[in-house]
């Protein structure tokens, strides 16, 4: 069930109506269901009780800390891309042992820091890193547990931006190559070859890719355990999807019962990357009408919040639900509206001929299923500072991140001394 439902006639998630939020910390702002973050969290476990399973948030979804320590506290790990995201999920909480850490392009200082971290196990995706995590290694006095991401060239059947498993795309190696990697690998004295990592892509709205990936992935493990490699993890990657335009969406439990009949006879522990089914869900993007402008066959609804603050329509023609904040009134004709944004560039644009009630300056709307790879791909361009972030619990809210201070942000920026000091001091008429 959705956390965000009408009230008397208003928006709220959980217990707290959306405009009460507006008012306390202004427009624009993310804000996220706790107790919708720990529900999606505990149908994965339901689903994987029984297995010997790992749920390894993807913190790229949302790495607020508010947002990984809820899944921490219920038993969650980490799926980490940086040594920024490594640090983000140490620091709220995750224990080194249920981090993982994946990306095609670690650096040997990313390496050092997640060896010294102690995690659970590198996602090696190529040669040259098995080389230089080799040697991070060895630098360290360590062995470093890996297991190597096979790209199994399966379609996701997915937006072609977020596809990871085809042979075209940069991620993995290749099938083929698989059982020399292995070889090189194991000859490596500073790494521990564990296992076999996948992930095709996000968003997948169908199982059946999964499956054929499982597979391959079951088929490889057998013939790496005839050549002599004790493959004892399987790492499963995310990318189950959600719905953004309402009807079903793919079920945990399906695809669950999809990695029991495909990997569990070969009895490896598993690892799983959910990311944007735990998240998406548990979290809209309020804003403002700042005006509605009519302009020739078009109406414009113009927000205080644009691309850099929700950047999915932009780039990947992403559809979010968007809702008036006030339920309109009974009968309230629908008109179709272009919803746009305040930023200088056509693809500022969330939604062209979109149905809504009428809206008026001043009123709030909310952009749905918003909780994944919305705050996190935020950007201060044309000069915005970063969005506000709230999380709700019950009838409580709490800040989880300020909005960003645009002074804060001028000040990172320096003038070389050949450039006179500002004439107008900050704040300043
Ligand atoms: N594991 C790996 C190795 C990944 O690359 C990803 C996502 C995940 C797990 C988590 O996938 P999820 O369960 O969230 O689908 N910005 C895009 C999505 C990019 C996903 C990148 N990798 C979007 O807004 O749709």
């Amino acid at each position: 069930m959705s956390p965000f439902a009408y009230r008397d006639g208003v928006l709220h998630a959980e217990g707290v109506a959306l405009p009460r939020i507006a008012e306390a910390v202004g427009t624009p702002l993310y804000c996220y269901s706790g107790t919708a973050i720990a529900a999606a969290y505990d149908e994965f476990a339901t689903a994987f009780a029984g297995l010997p399973a790992t749920i390894c948030y993807a913190l790229k979804a949302n790495g607020n800390q508010a947002v990984i320590a809820t899944l921490a506290e219920r038993g969650a790990g980490a799926d980490v891309v940086s040594g920024g995201e490594l640090r983000r999920a140490l620091r709220a909480g995750v224990p080194p042992r249920k981090i993982v850490f994946a990306g095609v392009g670690k650096t040997p200082p990313e390496l050092a820091a997640g060896l010294a971290a102690g995690i659970l196990q590198f996602n090696v995706e190529s040669l040259p890193e098995l080389a230089a995590l080799n040697q991070v290694a060895l630098a360290a006095g360590k062995r470093a547990t890996v297991a190597l991401r096979i790209n199994p060239d399966v379609d996701a059947l997915t937006h072609a931006k977020i596809t990871t498993g085809k042979a075209e795309n940069k991620f993995g190696i290749a099938l083929d190559q698989a059982l020399a990697a292995y070889r090189t690998a194991a000859s490596m004295p500073g790494l521990d070859v564990a296992g076999i990592a996948v992930h095709i892509g996000s968003q997948l709205t169908g199982l059946e890719p999964f499956r054929a990936a499982f597979r391959r992935v079951a088929e490889l493990a057998a013939a790496l355990r005839s050549a002599g490699h004790a493959i004892r993890r399987l790492d499963l990657g995310g990318g189950l999807g959600v719905a953004y335009e309402g009807g079903e969406r793919p079920s945990v439990a399906a695809y669950a019962a999809i990695a029991r009949s495909e990997v569990a006879p070969l009895g490896c522990e598993l690892v799983l990357e959910p990311g944007r089914r735990l998240v998406a869900e548990a979290g809209v993007l309020v804003a403002r009408v700042v005006y509605v402008k009519q302009g020739t066959g078009r109406r414009f609804v113009i927000l205080d919040t644009g691309m850099n603050d929700l950047l999915r329509p932009a780039l990947y023609d992403a559809y979010h639900p968007i809702l008036a904040v006030r339920a309109p009134a009974d009968g309230a004709a629908v008109a179709p509206v272009d919803i746009v944004g305040p930023v200088c560039e056509s693809a500022d644009s969330f939604a062209k001929d979109r149905p809504m009630p009428p809206l008026a300056a001043g009123d709030l709307v909310a952009f749905g299923v918003a909780g994944a790879y919305g705050a996190v791909m935020s950007s201060t361009y044309n000069a915005r500072p970063l969005p506000a972030e709230i999380m709700v619990r019950g009838d409580d809210f709490a800040v989880v991140r300020e909005r960003q201070d645009i002074d804060m942000i001028i000040d990172q920026d320096r003038l070389p001394e050949w450039l006179a000091p500002p004439a107008l001091a900050r704040g300043a008429a």
